[in-house]
């Protein structure tokens, strides 16, 4: 009652969504549901978004190292889904051994993959504390993983639900990178909005940022937004400015890790994106699960930065004829690069928080009773 009159929640039946459509799987690819990650026996499986959006591959890892490597060579990408590939991965150590001492190693690796992404910590703790003194260690670690995994395409359901209600019908809408269900295991955060609004029939424009140096935005959510018949337009990342001063009506990004205080890490860009939006009236919202909030962070300045290879920077990756992905330098061959992956955006930017528990202010009173 109390979240009810505190949070602008709205009960998901007011939305004027059928339980059918609620309910709806909705990655589908060639007709088929699959989510980005999930788990056949000892084996994670995922979907490889380092080749899409030109292959539809999906990567087998045997062993949490195997699993580790796609974490972190960004197979597997977006907040989300690292948490869920690393919940699996610590499940899979439960499985390779009995022995404490290994189990503890396996995490410590695990989690040096990608230090920014809140989600991945709080996914092998999980596991990690709910199967350490159990009798069963290895059913028990499994099953914790797999419920990491249902929770996060429940939680981002609800996002979608309690998101749409912020879009009207012809909403002109900005994203940066790719919070979208490839991000998570199904549905996504910043997306996730967009699709519910559309399954309401309501009709969006996306412009979508390419997101430099990875692309993520071009290659990932151009790609999904095409999978859900949305239209869209890639836009270069110089040009936020440009289109928020012809009109946009929202702006919605995810969040790799949310401090105490509403600071915001997110894709490198998303800082300026959010100024911009302030100088033209944009409404800008991040929309997240509640597991990637870190209340240890009292403010974006405890958030731990990645810095990532120059190389993603100097060279862009392409599909060759052989189906192989090859390495084009464009830079100078002596000129070096810096590359961080996420930077932060100051609550005082940001319009709301979107999360499974309704929208909240991005303040330390609003934030603290979302636990
Ligand atoms: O480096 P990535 O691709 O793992 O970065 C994560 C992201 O895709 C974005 O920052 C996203 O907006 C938030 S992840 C749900």
């Amino acid at each position: 009652m109390l979240l009810q009159q505190y949070f602008e929640v709205r009960s998901p039946q007011k939305l004027g969504v059928s339980e059918a459509k609620r309910d709806e799987c909705l990655m589908q690819v060639n007709g088929k549901h699959y989510r980005t990650v999930w788990m056949e026996g000892s084996a994670v499986k995922m979907i490889n978004q380092l080749l899409l959006p030109h292959k539809f591959e999906i990567a087998a890892l045997a062993t949490h190292k195997d699993t580790a490597a796609a974490i972190k060579n960004m197979t597997v990408r977006g907040a989300g889904a690292i948490g869920v590939s690393a919940g699996y991965a610590m499940a899979q150590a439960f499985l390779e051994s009995s022995d404490l001492e290994y189990i503890e190693n396996a995490k410590k690796h695990i989690e040096s993959t990608r230090p920014t992404a809140q989600n991945l910590f709080y996914a092998t703790n999980r596991v990690f504390n709910a199967a350490k003194n159990s009798a069963k260690q290895k059913e028990t670690a499994m099953f914790q993983a797999q419920k990491i995994a249902d929770e996060d395409a429940e939680n981002c359901r609800k996002i979608g639900e309690y998101g749409s209600a912020l879009i009207k019908d012809g909403a002109k809408i900005e994203t940066h990178c790719n919070a979208g269900w490839l991000a998570f295991c199904d549905w996504g955060s910043a997306l996730a909005p967009i699709y519910f609004a559309k399954r309401q029939g309501k009709k969006v424009f996306v412009y979508v940022d390419e997101t430099r140096p990875r692309l993520q935005g071009m290659f990932l959510t151009s790609w999904e937004l095409l999978n859900e018949g949305i239209e869209h337009r890639i836009i270069p990342d110089n040009a936020g400015a440009y289109f928020m001063s012809q009109g946009i009506d929202m702006m919605i990004v995810g969040a790799d890790r949310i401090a105490a205080n509403g600071d915001t890490a997110n894709k490198i860009g998303t800082f300026e994106k959010a100024i911009v939006a302030r100088e033209f009236g944009v409404p800008f919202y991040i929309a997240a699960p509640t597991t990637t909030f870190d209340l240890k962070c009292k403010t974006g300045k405890d958030i731990p930065i990645e810095e990532r290879s120059e190389d993603e920077v100097l060279s862009v990756s392409e599909l060759a004829d052989d189906g192989i992905m090859k390495k084009v330098m464009l830079a100078p061959q002596n000129s070096h690069a810096l590359n961080p992956a996420f930077d932060v955006t100051p609550a005082k930017y940001i319009t709301g928080l979107i999360t499974e528990k309704g929208i909240v202010k991005p303040n330390t009173v609003e934030i603290k009773r979302l636990s």
